[in-house]
């Protein structure tokens, strides 16, 4: 089968990036979760107090920035790595989540991890999650999928999620940082969160991850069959 590139957005928990990596084990492709690369950023800027009302500090503060993703055996997903420093779990904490919408707004940041998600995507046979991927980084992919869920799934889906690391943490803490990330992340003026008009949605609310899978697969079999016509 021809390679293909996927492209998966949605709001947040949705579920794009358990889809993500299913469908990068299924098919043997590279699954970025450009999410990852964001949350990165935002930890470099706040132990580093760079201040984002400056343009010039910015673009400062991203010359300093290497961003890596190095596969981990013992979890069998990719771990992001910030100035060769293992960042995986810090960037899921909740003060990177409370700064990242405001950081992944800034032009010069987007910028920085567009140009770097695209270099990913050249040789194809790429997985790769986010707000804007099928929109701004991969406009011309071949399959496109915007992933939607019932909100009080997502809350408790991340909940759960959360709670495992962290037992302080509170529902209604979850559920704010998630209406709050969905909306400044629909509304800021560069690259904001959309569905692309090619993109299929798929609504995995109650779909068991095995038939979000196999429902994934048939469009990737259906869109590369197309290819090889
Ligand atoms: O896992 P979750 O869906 O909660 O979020 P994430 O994928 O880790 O992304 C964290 C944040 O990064 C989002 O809320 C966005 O502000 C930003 N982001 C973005 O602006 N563009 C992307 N392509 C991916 C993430």
């Amino acid at each position: 089968m021809k390679k293909i590139i996927i492209t998966i957005d949605g709001f947040s928990s949705c579920g794009k990036s358990t889809l993500a990596k299913q469908l990068a084990k299924e098919l043997n492709y590279v699954f970025v979760d450009s999410g990852a690369m964001y949350r990165a950023i935002t930890l470099y800027f706040l132990r580093n107090h760079v201040n984002t009302d400056s343009s010039e500090d910015v673009i400062k503060a991203l010359t300093n920035i290497e961003l890596s993703f190095e596969y981990n055996d013992r979890t069998g997903k990719s771990d992001m790595y910030l100035n060769d420093e293992n960042v995986e779990a810090l960037i899921r904490d909740m003060l990177v989540s409370e700064n990242v919408s405001t950081i992944a707004a800034l032009k010069e940041v987007r910028e920085f991890a567009v140009e770097q998600q695209q270099k990913m995507g050249e040789k194809k046979g790429i997985v790769m999650d986010g707000r804007d991927i099928g929109t701004t980084v991969f406009p011309n992919a071949e399959l496109k999928i915007f992933m939607t869920a019932d909100p009080h799934v997502r809350v408790e889906r991340r909940f759960k999620e959360l709670y495992e690391k962290n037992p302080d943490i509170t529902i209604e803490e979850v559920k704010r940082n998630l209406e709050m990330r969905d909306y400044m992340d629909s509304n800021r003026e560069f690259s904001p969160l959309r569905q692309a008009e090619d993109a299929i949605v798929l609504n995995n609310s109650n779909l068991t991850m095995a038939e979000q899978l196999k429902t994934a697969l048939k469009w990737v079999k259906e869109r590369s069959a197309t290819l090889i016509m």
